[in-house]
């Protein structure tokens, strides 16, 4: 079982109380995730953890056929209950995936920053584009680097301030933060796009930021 696996099994039971203090709009992300796709007959949920995108989707989207996939077992659980058997749910990592179908639209919602090296990203996003039908998209949400010293300072100090909303400050500094330096990877905005574009996604937009987390919509 990998790090990230592991790290998200402890989660699990305690994520949906946390994740609304941890992501900055995380609901508006979720209703813009669904509203920005069109009207797809069949979407992929990346890293699907307890399954919040896919009820937002189904919910949208009822007549879609919904699939989702999450390295960690404890997370697909908690999504198996949550969705009630209406998605096709699958413990596979990113990494693992493959597929003979393609999807009208794939989604990625706070995920694609575990994956450890730009080349593991440059890889999936790969993978991505040549799953999805013509003119499929792809919707993702995620944290980014600032654009420049001064901007990660300023994205950090102020979502420092947002955690101090939700939890004590020793939670902020000893826990989260601490996590958030130690694992993750989140890549430049202008990166991400530009790593996108490099495998063969035509258009890239930014539909919504808030902060260093932003959604993104890129077109096959
Ligand atoms: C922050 S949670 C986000 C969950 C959900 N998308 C949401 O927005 O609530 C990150 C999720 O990505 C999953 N994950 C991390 N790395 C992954 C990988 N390489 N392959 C598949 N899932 C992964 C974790 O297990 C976890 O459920």
């Amino acid at each position: 079982m990998t790090d990230v696996s592991n790290s998200y099994n402890e989660q699990a039971a305690m994520y949906d109380t946390v994740i609304r203090k941890l992501v900055p709009d995380y609901e508006v992300f979720n209703t813009l995730i669904s509203e920005v796709i069109g009207c797809p007959r069949t979407i992929l949920d990346v890293g699907c953890g307890t399954g919040n995108t896919l009820l937002r989707l189904l919910e949208r989207h009822p007549s879609a056929k919904l699939t989702g996939l999450d390295t960690s077992s404890a997370m697909i659980e908690a999504a198996r209950i949550k969705l009630e058997g209406r998605v096709d749910l699958h413990n596979i990592s990113v990494e693992e995936f493959q597929t003979k179908h393609s999807f009208d639209v794939i989604t990625s919602m706070m995920v694609m920053h575990n994956l450890k090296s730009r080349e593991a990203r440059r890889l999936a996003y790969g993978v991505f584009h040549n799953t999805l039908a013509n003119e499929g998209v792809y919707a993702t949400v995620d944290i980014f680097k600032g654009e420049c010293e001064r901007s990660e300072e300023l994205f950090f100090q102020m979502w420092r301030e947002f955690l101090l909303q939700g939890f004590s400050e020793e939670d902020v500094d000893k826990k989260w933060l601490a996590l958030h330096k130690a694992k993750d990877m989140p890549l430049r905005l202008s990166d991400q796009i530009a790593l996108l574009k490099e495998v063969g996604f035509s258009s890239v937009d930014v539909v919504h930021k808030q902060l260093g987390f932003g959604l993104i919509l890129a077109h096959c």
